[in-house]
């Protein structure tokens, strides 16, 4: 059908704790868009690995007495068991911790520092002085600088919210040994990012991002590029940068390109070209599927990286939101942080599969799986409409047609109908709106079933004569149902592969024109498909979830992600924190545009007692000429913030969705600059 030749990757899962129900949103999320992609005839490879380096996974391995390379192995195992289960159909599943991601680490990083991309200085770090380490900002502990609350990281209270770096922590000891750290100098390497600017300028802009992520780095690249720092002293478990002994690359240096290791590790079985996929020439695809608190990993980062070593950059990055349970963080108190196993040992992994994908758009809000919800859409799609077609005609078939169907299909109309959503279905599909696509196929099945009951089999059936009509009737339904479970294959693997074996088909293609009804045509007896959900089992795993408590206590993220990402908004702030603003009105004294920005104006405002500058992204919405003496509302007393371009002393109030409707200014009611506004 098409000759797109395409590679899909999922972002890689850390070796140390286990899959729950928030990574499996982005597997599935993969998985049905590969699937819908195969399935469509174009050659596409889904690749992923386990993410096994960094200093967490070494010290889980420490604590639990074996060598790291034991722990990634079981864990391993155990992730590609829980994917599997869940019908994600990896075509390679690797590890980072191999020779070819070995390989590939040590040639793109010999590259960059080959063209200067590479600097080295010396930084000041806490280090435990009885495990003889540098501490990872999560790896310190004390008192929050801010509300005094115990217990807090290194990089951020959980009690007040508050961010510090963790030489402010008070009374801070080593979350491994209990000792006060000390300060210690070592050599570390850095990337410059900042080398990128242009090419990541342009790329951004180029069509790869969805629009809210564009948008978001459109503001970091304006905030302007700090070096990276891509390595870690020993002791590390990861992969030594060659040249340097003692030092490791950082693992988030090697986790992206643990995507090329695993492809090339497919290449080598398959006897696949992997230059063709990945050479800076390639015409392939090449789409990295990711939560969107990893953007600025794979947006910035892995770009500069690819570009910076003569490798091509990925065609798109499709991010996806967070996971909320019943309208809340996932929460091991709640019994909501719910592993991939545990929900195993109770349901049926197709009914979340089903649950993800009526609930996935294209873009990066979070979606919330409801638990009553998720059982009155499964009970009431899947079991009481689609499958309910076939088990409502399948016994007539059966007991008065020795399962044969009849030789016409007597709504053509209907049936053509059911082809002719072929397109709009996959053009849902092939854009992540699985939402939408599965709001379609069931208002299709909604007209299978309204067939059914105008028709009525089981008082035709009772009916002298009218064996024929049966015969259509319950024909021309199972075709329909056929049908349906063509378009449902992507997201059920499982379910339409027993509904193909039922019908007696091969492995369905993705409907086209030319379909035909399946006439004369041998069926299988029927056995049920699908049984409801039901609350029991809904409760036995968030009881279950509660015990899990101990087990997944001690998992933390490999590296705690202190590049910007996607940040969540507080739902409430408290009064004191509103006081605190200083609201003025300030008159735009002049505005220029700013080379180099496509969202910035940078304006000279008068606030009363002085005069600032303020950096606005509110260029698509305003010429600079249409501002000048007009008044705004500017927030006086935000700490300045250094950007590409400047310092911005302040920031300017604006309402409105975006692009051409950005509203900053205040009427004209006789106010003057320098009025407060509380
Ligand atoms: O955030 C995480 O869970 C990382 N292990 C993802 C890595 S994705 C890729 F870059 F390898
Ligand atoms: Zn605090």
């Amino acid at each position: 059908m098409s000759d797109r030749k395409i590679l899909v990757t999922s972002a890689l899962p850390y070796a140390n704790g286990p899959i729950h129900l928030g990574h499996l949103v982005e597997y599935i999320q993969t998985d049905i868009w590969v699937r819908f992609q195969k399935q469509r005839g174009n050659a596409c490879y889904f690749v992923c690995a386990d993410d096994t380096h960094g200093t967490p996974i070494m010290l889980k391995a420490d604590s639990l007495g074996i060598p790291p390379e034991e722990l990634i192995v079981q864990v391993g195992k155990d992730h590609l068991a829980d994917f599997t289960e869940f019908g994600v159909a990896f075509d390679n599943y690797h590890s980072t911790h191999s020779e070819e991601n070995k390989t590939f680490s040590s040639l793109i990083y010999t590259r960059l520092r080959d063209a200067g991309h590479i600097s080295s200085r010396t930084i000041t770090q806490a280090f435990d002085p009885v495990k003889n380490m540098f501490l990872p900002d999560r790896f310190i502990k004390g008192d929050c600088p801010k509300c005094g609350a115990k217990e807090q990281y290194g990089d951020g209270c959980e009690v007040c919210g508050a961010t510090y770096s963790p030489t402010e922590l008070k009374n801070a000891v080593s979350a491994i040994s209990g000792e006060k750290p000390i300060e210690k100098d070592s050599v570390h390497y850095f990337f410059n990012l900042a080398d990128f600017t242009q090419m990541l300028t342009d790329w951004t802009r180029a069509g790869h991002l969805q629009p809210e992520v564009k948008n978001k780095l459109a503001e970091w690249l304006d905030g302007g590029l700090q070096q990276w720092d891509i390595s870690r002293d020993a002791p590390y478990f990861g992969f030594e940068i060659p040249d340097a002994p003692g030092k490791y690359f950082y693992v988030w240096l090697d986790a992206p390109i643990g995507y090329m290791a695993s492809f090339k590790n497919l290449c080598d079985k398959k006897a696949l070209n992997f230059d063709e996929f990945w050479a800076k020439d390639s015409t392939t695809e090449l789409y990295h599927f990711i939560g969107k608190d990893i953007i600025y990993f794979h947006a910035l980062f892995w770009p500069a990286m690819l570009n910076g070593s003569n490798f091509r950059t990925p065609s798109a990055i499709f991010a996806h939101g967070f996971l909320t349970v019943n309208g809340e963080k996932m929460s091991k108190s709640r019994g909501t942080f719910i592993t991939a196993r545990t929900y195993l040992d109770h349901l049926n992994p197709e009914y979340l599969r089903y649950y993800f994908a009526a609930k996935l758009s294209a873009g990066v809000d979070d979606i919330d799986l409801n638990f009553d919800d998720f059982t009155q859409r499964v009970n009431s799609d899947l079991v009481g409409k689609v499958v309910n077609i076939a088990s409502r005609c399948s016994g007539f078939i059966n007991k008065r047609f020795a399962n044969t169907l009849s030789a016409n299909c007597s709504e053509t109309e209907l049936f053509k109908e059911f082809i002719a959503a072929n397109e709009t279905i996959a053009n849902f599909f092939e854009a992540r709106e699985f939402g939408k696509a599965m709001r379609e196929i069931m208002a299709l099945a909604d007209k299978a079933n309204q067939y059914i009951d105008e028709k009525k089999p089981w008082i035709i059936a009772k009916q002298e004569g009218q064996e024929s009509e049966l015969h259509e009737v319950c024909s021309t339904s199972l075709n329909l149902f056929r049908l349906l479970a063509a378009y449902l294959k992507p997201v059920l693997p499982a379910l339409t592969t027993e509904a193909e074996s039922f019908l007696n088909i091969e492995s369905q293609t993705w409907p086209t024109i030319d379909t035909l009804p399946l006439t004369h045509h041998q069926v299988n007896d029927f056995k049920p498909l699908l049984t409801r959900v039901e609350a029991d089992k809904i409760t036995a795993i968030v009881e279950a979830s509660k015990d899990n408590l101990e087990k997944t206590a001690s998992t933390v993220k490999a590296e705690p992600i202190k590049e910007k990402q996607f940040e969540p908004i507080a739902d409430t702030i408290d009064f004191n924190d509103f006081a605190k603003l200083d609201l003025r009105i300030a008159k735009i004294l002049k505005a220029d545009n700013i080379e180099g920005s496509d969202k910035l104006l940078n304006l000279t405002v008068d606030i009363g007692d002085e005069t600032r500058t303020i950096f606005a992204g509110i260029k698509s919405a305003y010429a600079p000429e249409d501002l000048e003496g007009k008044l705004t509302l500017v927030i006086a007393n935000l700490a300045p913030r250094k950007m590409r371009f400047g310092t911005s002393e302040g920031m300017v109030l604006a309402a409105g969705p975006g692009d051409k409707e950005i509203f900053i200014l205040s009427p004209d009611t006789g106010a003057t600059a320098g009025m407060r506004v509380k």
